[in-house]
């Protein structure tokens, strides 16, 4: 993975040859033979260091940084996380290759997930705009602000098929489908690595959580994880087999358990699958804590026993625990683990810092102090132009009744609720660097879209939540500043103003959801609905709409699919914005006024209710299914509630319109190995200009085990004038008929497929054609 200019690079940079000279080591004659530069170091480090490599130290209260210091110098740590500038880094780094025997190079990770000091939509949001482009260009700007941070790994992308939103980290995926959700991780990797992690400006991938961690029983964070092989296969794993397939040289490993052993501790997931089926070749992560963990789930009875499972199983840097650095040397001394499984892991860890460049020159993400910029912090370092860019193709226009969107600009407007100019909201969690006063929201975006023509009224009408515990719970990590941040008044007097400051305005815009900390890690809900203080705002605000037919227009924030029964019924219009991101308040303010036309599609479907979850579509077919216009007494459905989701996967409108022509297939019979090609007509219809996204969904007729009702194999993003029509080909080739049947085999069985193509997973035209 090094350039072949690398020993050029090495000779020229000044700075690399200072640090190439103080560091004993290391031999910069085997530099360009990877194998034999690890084999060496290798074979000169004593046990404690080769411990030591293992260790990934967060800087904190337990570890303040003078003491990492000394810890680094010692010999006894690996990489360290959550240090996130060059001024932190640089000590330690020159602690490692200055003090340290082995001069073995630290490396610095960081959870960069949607942007490090810009931040861009979060994942569902990324995962919305169904473009690749820009799912890649948000890797690479967050690759480029942190690598400037001298950052060189993250853990990410976050790559965890989920098909119940109670789930917390719903909202850090990319959504329900696999074929959807190992596109984004591709792009992600590649946006992150940019062809080779020793790129100065690249940042290592470490795909995660490895594994089926968004399958958690109940969407309850940190619960089990129990399922077939053949789910596993289909359904779960393709994501992180496309990341590793797209270079990630990483993989952090889940916390969860996956079918009874805990993912740290389970041989068949690290070693059987992952390095020998797959064939990854890269460093892997436990995630926070995981190895203690082990003993509370009750696989190890003490510490000793679970560095020995973990390290067996295949974890090689241990994150934030001690178990690894107490316990090897021993386990090691007295055979119970043999030092070949310690080399092993130790191989990984320089194998990444070698792929990062970091042997080349330890400093070529922190740069020279003189270089440092002057304030980390400055707006100059934003990439705002991108993140609005993006930020607008991840917004989802749910509905849109007699055209209500876009708004004009020169209309008085009242902008209301508790999401429309709370910045830390709609940076997102997972936010990195990101800071709330550098980010613009929807009341400023607004604002300045209007600014000389049209008004902005504003009113915050509720708090998120007047939920106490809910309050408390959200800002138990934040103490000195509460993230949720509660309006004194009480609600009624908040739904006062607010109803009078409606009654002002043309038209109703009404900013709700949720506060980011309710879709986050350990924030996993048994509700799906907007939070009472929000319902009854839209209530009062429903009431002056139908008094004096001002349109009531809902910009939704959230990090998972909600419930919007009364929403749907209710509202002119709604647009699903996600948590937007720095540049969130322009880009949402873009669409509403029609400066861009919406095009993004649901990446998971939104449930009616708690209670109908999970309601993916490509669930797989049934002996009694649920006929629409046929309701049967012994059919599978609820009887108290609609069947079928609120929202389909793939959902989401347009300011004009589009129509597909019916299917044409190139045959009626496909031979092995042959292709079939699907095609069918587009046109904009409507009076704009718009992009829309055409999808590709197959059934397998009658195959050896039951497979879903519908898949996604492919879509297209394609962009139409007004009155323009393109005639879109899908290749059908045996790679989109195959499956992994009962014996975990990829096969293609002879017989009918069914094609369908869209512009969602259900408004469907269908051809169909035989394998032979
Ligand atoms: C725990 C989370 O599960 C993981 O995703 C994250 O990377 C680590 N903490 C480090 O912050």
């Amino acid at each position: 993975m090094i350039p072949t200019s690398a020993p050029k690079t090495l000779a020229l940079a000044g700075l690399a040859l200072a640090c190439a000279a103080a560091w004993a080591q290391p031999k910069p004659a085997l530099l360009n033979d990877k194998k034999a530069f690890v084999a060496d170091l290798l074979g000169q480090m004593t046990l404690e260091e080769k411990v030591g490599q293992l260790r990934l130290i967060s800087i904190g209260p337990e570890m303040p940084a003078p003491q990492l210091e000394k810890e680094v110098a010692a010999g006894r740590v690996g990489g360290t996380f959550n240090s996130v500038n060059r001024k932190e880094q640089r000590p330690l780094q020159q602690a490692a290759v200055q003090q340290s025997r082995m001069k073995i190079p630290m490396l610095f990770a960081y959870d960069v997930l949607h942007g490090h000091r810009t931040s861009f939509p979060i994942g569902l949001g990324l995962a919305s705009s169904w473009d690749m482009d820009a799912v890649r260009k948000t890797a690479r700007h967050a690759a480029m602000e942190a690598s400037a941070d001298g950052i060189d790994v993250t853990f990410a992308p976050t790559v965890d098929i989920s098909r119940d939103p109670r789930w917390g980290r719903t909202s850090e995926g990319f959504g329900e489908d696999p074929h959807l959700v190992s596109q984004v991780a591709r792009a992600m990797v590649q946006g992150f690595q940019n062809g080779s992690p020793a790129k100065p400006d690249s940042i290592m991938a470490s795909v995660k959580h490895f594994a089926l961690y968004g399958a958690v029983e109940g969407g309850r964070d940190y619960n089990i994880v129990d399922m077939s092989p053949m789910r596993m296969y289909n359904d779960y794993l393709p994501p992180y087999k496309a990341a590793i397939d797209a270079g990630s040289g990483g993989v952090m490993i889940a916390l969860n358990t996956v079918n009874g052993q805990p993912a740290t501790s389970n041989t068949w997931l690290l070693q059987d699958l992952l390095r020998k089926e797959w064939g990854f070749k890269g460093v892997t992560f436990s995630d926070h804590g995981a190895i203690t963990e082990l003993l509370r789930h009750g696989v190890a009875k003490d510490d000793a026993q679970a560095a020995e499972l973990a390290i067996k199983a295949g974890v090689d840097m241990s994150m934030a625990d001690q178990v690894y650095l107490k316990e090897l040397p021993g386990l090691v001394k007295s055979g119970r683990v043999k030092m070949a499984v310690l080399d092993n892991a130790v191989r990984e860890v320089l194998g990444a810092k070698y792929d990062m460049g970091l042997f080349h020159d330890p400093f070529r993400r922190i740069g020279k102090a003189e270089d440092d910029p002057a304030d980390p912090k400055a707006a100059s370092r934003l990439h705002r132009e991108p993140a609005r860019d993006v930020a607008r193709r991840s917004l989802v226009l749910l509905e849109n009744r007699n055209r209500t969107l876009p708004l004009s600009k020169s209309a008085r407007v009242a902008l209301i609720g508790p999401l429309a100019d709370t910045p830390i909201d709609i940076i997102g969690v997972w936010s990195a660097q990101a800071l709330p006063a550098q980010a613009v929201t929807l009341r400023t975006g607004m604002a300045k879209a209007l600014e000389g023509k049209g008004q902005l009224l504003y009113a915050r009408g509720a708090n998120v939540t007047e939920d106490k515990a809910v309050v408390e719970y959200l800002n138990f990590l934040n103490w000195d500043a509460p993230e949720v941040v509660q309006d004194k008044r009480t609600p009624q007097q908040m739904i006062d103003e607010a109803v009078a400051t409606a009654k002002q305005a043309d038209v109703i815009v009404a900013a709700v959801g949720e506060a980011r900390g309710m879709s986050h890690e350990s924030s996993s809900r048994t509700r799906l609905d907007l939070p009472e203080s929000q319902q009854e705002l839209l209530k009062a605000l429903k009431t002056v709409s139908v008094a004096t037919g001002k349109p009531l227009v809902l910009v939704l924030m959230n990090g998972r699919p909600l419930a919007l029964n009364w929403e749907k019924a209710n509202a002119d219009a709604m647009l699903e914005t996600w948590f937007a991101g720095t540049e969130g308040g322009p880009a949402i303010a873009d669409v509403l006024f029609g400066d861009y036309n919406p095009s993004g599609k649901l990446p998971i479907s939104f449930p009616r209710s708690v209670g109908q979850v999970p309601t993916y579509y490509n669930h797989p077919r049934l002996g009694r299914p649920f006929t629409p216009g046929k309701p049967g007494n012994y059919t599978s459905q609820y009887f108290d509630e609609p069947q079928g989701a609120l929202y389909p996967f793939g959902h989401g409108l347009s300011y004009t319109q589009f129509e597909v022509s019916d299917v044409q297939l190139s045959g009626a019979t496909m031979a092995r190995g042959g292709q079939v090609q699907a095609s069918v007509t587009v046109r904009n219809s409507g009076d704009r200009a718009g992009e829309t996204v055409l999808q590709l969904y197959i059934q397998d007729v009658a195959a050896s085990v039951v497979r879903p009702v519908k898949e996604l194999k492919d879509f297209r993003k394609l962009m139409l004038q007004p009155g323009e029509q393109q005639v879109v080909r899908f290749t059908i080739d045996e790679a989109k008929l195959s499956f992994y049947n009962a014996q975990l085999k990829r096969v293609a069985e002879p017989g009918a497929f069914k094609v369908q193509i869209g512009l969602d997973s259900q408004a469907v035209k269908e051809g169909s054609f035989e394998l032979r």
